[in-house]
């Protein structure tokens, strides 16, 4: 799916190719085709996807070599990408997202396209533009033939370059980072345009097949479930993996490490795959390999409350080296130095709440990091080991303590993405919300939406409506007071 206001798009961002808005006349009265817009217009990384066109399936072809000197962490990266992707406007050129690697050739339905950017004459041209200040991040592809809505081409870029350590907007390390031993990769939000060029916008779910070559011994791991045997040639191994349920950009990974991968089943025979790092040892290798023993576990109880695991397979990347955080990069999340037990159902939650029903907006990023939380109160009652209400009375605790009742979670900035009130705010509101309608209708209400939104994107308002359906009551100053407004809420009855 796809935005479908192009009202938001950026405006013209000084450069023709990137205008987006106004449609180009072809002359004579024919169909009017018009640059596809430079960015999507979501409320914090205006310029991350593109307008104009739909990715069906992107196949990432890539070659990594990891640093020669673990002391310098600077890797290289080759990549041909194959987009196959439908037009949703008639379009005269459409844009991908392409941050720091270089373009060298690109190819429009197997015919050459030439380096360029006049966009005016009889053959395919591409260009790159890139401006950190601003986060545009561009390779315009002019068309030739030029594309009308709802034809389908497949493009062929050939990129590379260095790779390092690339910062979101926060600070933390995202994208494809580079590690001593290899790298670990986690783009939320805006970060896949590091390693491929991309329609960076989470409502442009695709299918994804990975062909990861890297130096013998190491091992490549993304999503999805492997698509044939390793192949070692001349010193390098190729893993080959497909993803065949749609996903969203930011959750993409091929991570590469020492890792020994192993095999086990979930309910209903579900595969899951795991894949922990050889420098994970003693005290934190222990706790990791218990933590995901428990994955079959946390997945039938993940079930009984909301219904059908989502995806064809789950599992979990743990690697040796830090970016201070796990991310639950679609059926197999990545973990730094340790799987956690608490992590482990938090990143398995996300899979039905951020991953299956994904945000439409970045700003609605509470309705993934509230409910994921939501999950790890479920589970930890589950096991015994805590209950929900405890949970709630100390999170409301600590959000008094910390004043974390002033932000409003259903708009938290850019740069408060991932500050932790948009969990325990999240968490606290889903919670109260539990005890404003009652129990039948809170499970009742998160099945609808999890049914009605799968494999798409949904927004605040979207959730408000469905609880709203789903209970019968009106529930605008109850999600004000617990997402949005300054002040402690009124608390719920127990
Ligand atoms: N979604 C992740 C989690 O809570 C956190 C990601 C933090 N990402 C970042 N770029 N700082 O599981
Ligand atoms: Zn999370």
């Amino acid at each position: 799916t796809q935005r479908t206001s192009a009202a938001a798009a950026p405006a013209t961002i000084g450069f023709s190719a990137f205008s987006g808005t106004a449609p180009a006349s072809s002359g004579k009265g024919g169909p009017r085709y018009s640059a596809g817009a430079a960015g999507t217009g979501d409320t914090y990384f205006p310029y991350a996807g593109n307008g104009g066109y739909d990715v069906q399936d992107y196949e990432l072809a890539l070659r990594y070599e990891p640093p020669a000197d673990p002391a310098v962490l600077t890797g290289r990266l080759s990549g041909v990408a194959t987009i196959t992707l439908r037009a949703t406007q008639d379009l005269q050129s459409l844009n991908f997202d392409l941050r720091g690697l270089d373009v060298a050739s690109v190819r429009v339905d197997g015919k050459a396209a030439a380096h360029g950017k006049s966009h005016g004459g009889d053959n395919a041209e591409w260009s790159q533009q890139q401006d950190d200040v601003n986060r545009i991040w561009e390779l315009t592809v002019g068309l030739r033939p030029k594309l009308k809505a709802g034809q389908t081409t497949t493009i062929v870029i050939d990129y590379g370059g260095a790779t390092g350590q690339p910062l979101d907007t926060t600070g933390a390390l995202y994208g494809w980072v580079t590690t001593a031993d290899g790298a670990m990769v986690v783009n939320e939000p805006d970060g896949a345009a590091t390693w491929y060029p991309v329609n960076d916008d989470p409502q442009d779910k695709a299918t994804y097949t990975f062909r990861l070559t890297v130096p013998a011994g190491k091992t490549a791991v993304a999503n999805g479930l492997p698509a044939g045997k390793p192949k070692t040639r001349a010193g390098w191994t190729t893993w080959n993996w497909r993803a065949s349920d749609p996903m969203a950009s930011y959750l993409s990974t091929a991570s590469v490490g020492d890792y020994a991968v192993s095999r086990d089943e979930g309910p209903g025979g579900l595969p899951i795959i795991n894949a922990i790092d050889d420098g994970v040892t003693g005290e934190d290798l222990a706790e990791t390999t218990a933590s995901l023993a428990l994955q079959p576990q946390m997945i039938a109880f993940l079930q009984d409350q909301f219904g059908p695991y989502p995806f064809e397979a789950f599992g979990a990347i743990v690697d040796d080296d830090s970016v201070d955080y796990a991310l639950e990069t679609q059926t197999r999340p990545v973990y730094s130095e340790v799987a956690n037990e608490l992590t482990v159902v938090h990143e398995l939650g996300h899979q039905w709440f951020g991953n299956a029903v994904s945000p439409a907006d970045w700003k609605d990023i509470w309705l993934n990091e509230g409910w994921a939380t939501y999950v790890e109160w479920l589970w930890a009652e589950h096991q015994g080991t805590a209950d929900v209400a405890d949970e709630f009375a100390d999170t409301v605790a600590e959000l008094d303590a910390d004043n974390g009742w002033t932000l409003n979670i259903a708009d938290p900035g850019r740069d408060g993405l991932f500050d932790s009130p948009v969990y325990q705010r999240g968490a606290a509101a889903l919670h109260a919300l539990r005890a404003e309608i009652g129990d039948d209708a809170f499970f009742a209400g998160a099945r609808l939406w999890l049914t009605r939104y799968n494999d798409s994107t949904a927004t605040t308002e979207d959730f408000e409506a469905v609880m709203e359906e789903s209970s019968g009551q009106q529930l605008d100053t109850f999600f004000d007071d617990w997402l949005r407004e300054g002040d402690r809420p009124v608390m719920p009855q127990p």
